[in-house]
């Protein structure tokens, strides 16, 4: 049998992504190989948001070439946002590469592999035109109980430092009737928790007559799903009706991932986020107000061009005044293309790590501050398996999201009740309760 191997880099749009490409080739009837030297069809899904998964990609690309050398007859294959930013470049600067398709090509990929690797059409290139959903397609999951779920495409904003809408498109919005179809079929599945997925869910549906609260309201009366996360919501499009929908819904986790990106009302602008540091922090508290008990993660970016000193210290003061209970931090990363690449006052690369490496400590000490919080309280947990540093514990998510490391005695996939005893900036530690009560 033949054997295929899947790299996924980037986000979790990625990583679903990777899911439908598994299972369509499985569908074509080739087995996963554990690694990519033992597999005959390599597939690198990319990513392209900053430099450095560019050169990580490169290095995972100098390996194929070798494996492609010891045994011509392997398949190399390139898809994600780097495939689509560089589709003009990509067969130039890596000949060996036989098949190149953007994010959203999925679906088509079988007509360039050919059944089971068979007549690869050398050179193809699934274009950005084609764009389709790959909801029909089948899907090779991680996890039985946990799922990810596709809700639209694209991305209309115009963030001047992002390369995203240039790869993935305008934004389209999957019909609510066959996302609801797919989320009726995991739950019966034995899926418990859902993941909707959109580069912006807040702005799902207005061309399929359709809004993210009645998603989210949809979602939450199927039966079996327990829990509902989302990601990402724009600040910008957070309107009312979905913090109701948050608010009501049973399902709908105590959790909002809200990119800041920074704290300062003039590189907002200049990022075209298109809301100012007052505005984010009136929609904290009126999140907060109607969600008690609600988790904030945030991405923040350090060293947009021309960010002075003091902006970068209005950023570390949203972290503070908002109170994060976690954030992605990047240095910004000049992306070819992007408003911002071509801005003047680029920040040099040692002020933006001197910058980032405060902000980090920022970060890690809130959240810190945060999860010492949690200490004495019960918090339901859906156990994913075991703890990765020590296979005597088990490792499991809060419906805030924050991963918890304890003892117990339970199944993947079982909601139990832990309480939790200890707290470091990313983990909460604890016992099981039936193990509290034993
Ligand atoms: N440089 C650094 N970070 C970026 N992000 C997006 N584009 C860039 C860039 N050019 C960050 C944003 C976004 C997250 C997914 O990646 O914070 O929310
Ligand atoms: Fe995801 Fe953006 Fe990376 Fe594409 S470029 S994989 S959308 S993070």
């Amino acid at each position: 049998m033949r054997r295929y191997h899947v790299t996924t880099f980037g986000c979790q749009m990625n990583a679903h992504d990777s899911e439908r490409i598994k299972g369509l080739l499985e569908e074509l009837g080739l087995g996963e190989a554990p690694n990519q030297d033992e597999a005959d069809v390599l597939v690198f899904n990319t990513c392209t948001i900053r430099e450095k998964p560019d050169t990580r990609l490169a290095a995972h690309l100098g390996n194929a070439r070798m494996l492609k050398e010891q045994d011509p007859g392997r398949v190399i294959a390139v898809g994600g946002c780097y495939a689509e930013a560089q589709r003009d470049r990509i067969f130039e600067t890596y000949p060996f590469v036989d098949v190149a398709f953007g994010p959203g090509s999925i679906p088509h990929l079988a007509e360039w592999l050919g059944a089971g690797g068979e007549g690869v059409a050398r050179g193809a290139f699934g274009t950005a035109e084609e764009r389709a959903f790959a909801g029909r397609l089948p899907m090779h999951r991680e996890r039985r109980f946990q799922a990810w779920v596709q809700i639209s495409m694209g991305c209309n904003s115009v963030c001047a430092y992002c390369i995203v809408p240039a790869v993935r498109g305008r934004e389209v919005s999957r019909r609510p009737g066959e996302i609801l179809a797919e989320v009726e079929r995991l739950a019966a599945q034995g899926v418990r928790e859902i993941t909707l997925l959109g580069q912006n869910v807040n702005s799902y549906g207005r061309d399929v007559g359709s809004d993210f609260s009645e998603l989210l309201r949809a979602c939450d009366a199927v039966e079996g799903v327990e829990r509902i996360r989302f990601t990402s919501p724009h600040p910008k499009d957070f309107r009312a009706p979905v913090i109701a929908a948050m608010a009501d819904c049973q399902a709908v986790c105590e959790h909002a991932h809200l990119p800041l990106q920074s704290g300062s009302t003039r590189i907002l602008k200049a990022m075209r986020r298109t809301y100012s540091r007052e505005r984010y922090l009136r929609l904290v508290d009126e999140l907060r107000a109607a969600i008690p008990d609600l988790a904030l993660t945030t991405d923040l970016i350090v060293g947009f061009p021309g960010e002075t000193e003091a902006e970068f210290e209005q950023t570390v003061s949203a972290v503070e005044e908002v109170g994060y209970d976690g954030a992605f931090t990047f240095v910004y990363s000049p992306r070819q293309g992007t408003e911002a690449a071509a801005m003047p006052g680029q920040v040099p690369e040692a002020v933006k790590r001197e910058r980032i490496e405060r902000l980090v400590e920022v970060v890690q000490r809130i959240g810190e501050r945060r999860n010492r919080g949690r200490v004495g309280r019960i918090e339901e947990v859906l156990v994913e398996g075991p703890s990765r540093t020590d296979e005597a514990l088990l490792r499991g998510r809060t419906r805030r999201n924050t991963t918890v490391v304890f003892t117990g005695d339970v199944q993947p996939g079982e909601l139990v009740q832990v309480r939790i005893e200890d707290a470091t900036s990313a983990t909460l530690r604890g016992v099981e309760l039936a193990a509290v009560a034993a």
